[in-house]
């Protein structure tokens, strides 16, 4: 049976790769693409997320939500993504109208409108969108099956030595998604740097050929580009497509319980997810962490997608 998600995004190079992994992948159902200002402006990764919908063939509505973080200024991920969220990357004109409605409402609607524990949250952004949905209808906390996040780290950062920039973008609004009490999968940098798109597996995509193929190859040169000359990288990190790939495929991964919070006062520290990984501390928590991952078979998930 198909899981039913929510993908909350800010395309973004790797946010793209996510939205086609769920698009075309038969284990999970996109019902909804809200997106979020993140790597770029709210209206440049919406923008960008009619574009990649043309691309992938993706026909679930698609909504814009906030436009900032809950209280802090917005620091966009433009050394990156470049100007566009998208750069180095040729995206359609979107045929596809966005939907009318606020995302934060489409995500409370879609939840409150199905079975208790039918849909999963996928962020790949900033949790803004969710922490608002929290907070507009609390009940989505006990509805919704899991939130299966790409964001934090349990070890090292990348915006600051130990914060991660989605959750460094609104660490607020990250602390009341992993504080509401409902099981959240952190798919972090732990996790994530061990996603690295090293050149077969370009050459893989390049294979197959067709303007699905043509625009990831596109991406993961540009992608690859801007993870060489800002954070000299070999290969680069492809973050996002691993949270859905988790929920398609979890025994692809290593998923540890710990408690996880986020710091949201320290000097050197914010935005950083403090997670408890001491063998003593007790396990039964509804927080997990993504350690590792099989890179051979999550590359074939995103491989097949594109096929
Ligand atoms: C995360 O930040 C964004 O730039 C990427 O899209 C990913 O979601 C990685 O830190
Ligand atoms: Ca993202």
């Amino acid at each position: 049976m198909s899981r039913k998600i929510i993908l909350d995004c800010d395309p973004g190079h790797d946010d793209a790769v996510a939205l086609l992994l769920a698009q075309a992948n038969p284990s999970v159902e996109l019902l909804a693409v809200t997106t979020v200002a993140g790597n770029q402006s709210l209206p440049k990764v919406t923008h960008n997320a009619l574009g990649i919908a043309e691309v992938a063939g993706i026909t679930a509505p698609i909504a814009a939500g906030a436009a900032g973080p809950l209280v802090r200024a917005a620091r966009f991920a433009g050394e990156i993504h470049g100007a566009s969220g998208l750069d180095g990357v040729s995206l359609p004109e979107p045929s596809v109208a966005l939907d009318p409605r606020h995302a934060v409402d489409l995500i409370v609607e879609l939840v409150m409108s199905h079975e208790p524990g039918e849909i999963t949250l996928v962020p790949t952004g900033p949790l803004t969108n969710i922490a608002l949905a929290v907070r507009r209808e609390p009940r989505i906390v006990d509805r919704v099956r899991e939130v299966v996040l790409m964001g934090g780290a349990a070890r090292t950062g990348n915006r600051t030595p130990v914060a991660e920039f989605n959750i460094l973008f609104d660490p607020e609004a990250a602390d009341v998604v992993f504080s509401a009490g409902w099981r959240v999968t952190m798919a972090g940098l732990d996790v994530t740097h061990q996603a690295v798109a090293t050149p077969d597996v370009a050459r893989r995509v390049a294979a197959i050929g067709g303007r699905k193929a043509d625009f990831v190859v596109e991406l993961l040169e540009a992608f690859g580009r801007a993870y060489r000359d800002v954070q000299g990288f070999d290969a680069p990190p492809v973050h996002d497509p691993v949270a859905v790939a988790v929920v398609i495929a979890p025994e692809l991964f290593e998923i540890v319980p710990a408690p996880i919070a986020v710091e949201l006062t320290g000097t050197h520290t914010t935005g950083m997810t403090v997670v408890d990984l001491r063998p003593w501390v007790p396990r039964d928590v509804p927080t997990r962490v993504v350690l590792g991952l099989d890179r051979g078979r999550f590359w074939d998930l995103v491989v097949d997608a594109v096929r």
